[in-house]
């Protein structure tokens, strides 16, 4: 339907830098205590899209607020699609993404859903990369810190027309330090979940595997009927019966259960049966729980059974994982007929080893022997001609 533009052809991003740059003092204070998602670095990358022209006008220029007409279609129609992954520190100093291809695929997964037209995997990469070398000196270097970035692409054709996609589109990557989501002295905190069997967030032939703007509008309710709750999180069920568990807030879901004979314990995560978002956190567990000689599964859950296997003492450790938040154990978990313990309400070992196991290669502290860190910037790398420290 949308023409990708030049076949073939390498886009190039014209760099202009930000000449008003924090001053290191500045910049400094934030990175000592980042809070998710409310400061953002020097730059953003930009990239615009239309039906002529396909692809064209990349820039990678100061941080700055958009200007578009009210009739653009994204304000009306919420066509919007976006990704979160982070750039870590490593130990020598360098900076490294991790699996951003699957960031890559999925982003592109999203806009075919949404109508929206596809980015050349190396451009997203190179985008997501230039913005990370150009503002590097924002990688903190704090335990558990990072850079978050955020892709994302809106509609902009001034319509309200509804009869086809719009015919323009605007890609941005924009990048915030980010702190740990738990304190990394203390260990994550159990979360409080509250099982919504009201609202839905996804339904067959929905949006539920594309990350989409919509997905996350629509579970602002949910999540804030959750907060009255005195929960943390709202968990979702599926939207036809309301039995199988989905999906925590924007998060995967995970169960440990453990063995009724000798074997391992099986790390248990509902499948993607196209209403769940194929998390690359979750892809990533499920790889290293096989490494570490537990079951792994990808089936189906519901409350009764959630609740019923922990009573019995069988599902020991329960936990949601994303970018974001990395891993979010739950301790307790709340409906509108009663609530249950998760375990001792506790985050469980099996959670905790996962966690470090994954965040060990995140940080460079272990090896990479699967290859999933992509180094954006080498330890001493100054800046370039074309990508200068402003
Ligand atoms: C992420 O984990 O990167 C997400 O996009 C989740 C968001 C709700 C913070």
């Amino acid at each position: 339907m949308h023409p990708p533009g030049r076949a073939g052809a390498i886009l190039e991003f014209e760099i202009r830098p930000s000449r008003h740059c924090l001053r290191d003092e500045d910049r400094h204070s934030f990175l000592d205590a980042p809070v998710f998602g409310q400061v953002f670095t020097d730059h953003m990358v930009t990239l615009r899209w239309d039906s002529e022209r396909g692809w064209h006008d990349g820039r990678l220029e100061e941080f700055h607020n958009l200007s578009l007409p009210p009739s653009a279609s994204v304000f009306h129609y919420g066509q919007e699609v976006f990704e979160g992954m982070k750039a870590y520190r490593q130990p020598d100093g360098s900076i490294a993404l991790f699996r951003p291809e699957r960031n890559a695929a999925r982003f592109n997964a999203s806009a075919r859903r949404l109508a929206m037209p596809e980015l050349p995997v190396e451009t997203f990469l190179r985008a997501v990369e230039l913005l990370v070398r150009q503002d590097r000196q924002w990688v903190p270097d704090g335990a558990g810190t990072s850079l978050y970035l955020r892709p994302f692409m809106i509609a902009t054709q001034p319509t309200l027309g509804f009869t086809l996609p719009s015919n323009s589109y605007l890609f941005c990557v924009v990048a915030s330090p980010a702190s740990p989501y738990f304190s990394v002295r203390t260990g994550p905190p159990a979360l409080t979940v509250w099982i919504s069997e009201e609202y839905a967030r996804a339904a067959p032939g929905g949006t539920g595997a594309a990350k989409a703007g919509g997905n996350y509008a629509a579970a602002f309710l949910a999540q804030r009927h959750a907060v009255e709750q005195g929960c943390d999180q709202v968990v979702w069920l599926d939207a036809a019966e309301h039995t199988w568990v989905e999906e925590m807030g924007g998060m995967n879901l995970c169960f440990v259960q453990q063995p009724t004979d000798d074997g391992p314990a099986t790390l248990m995560t509902p499948a993607l049966t196209g209403t769940l978002l194929p998390g690359v956190t979750r892809d990533s567990l499920l790889r290293l729980a096989a490494r570490l000689g537990l079951g792994c599964e990808e089936g189906r859950i519901s409350v009764a059974q959630w609740r019923k296997r922990c009573e019995a003492g069988v599902i020991t450790e329960v936990f949601a994982c994303g970018t974001a938040a990395v891993i979010a154990p739950v301790g307790q978990v709340r409906a509108a007929d009663g609530g249950w313990t998760v375990g001792d309400g506790r985050p469980g070992p099996v959670t905790m080893r996962l966690r470090e196991e994954l965040l060990g290669i995140q940080y460079g502290r272990r090896p990479d022997d699967l290859g999933w860190l992509r180094t954006v910037c080498g330890p001493t790398e100054g800046p370039t001609s074309l990508e200068r420290v402003c």
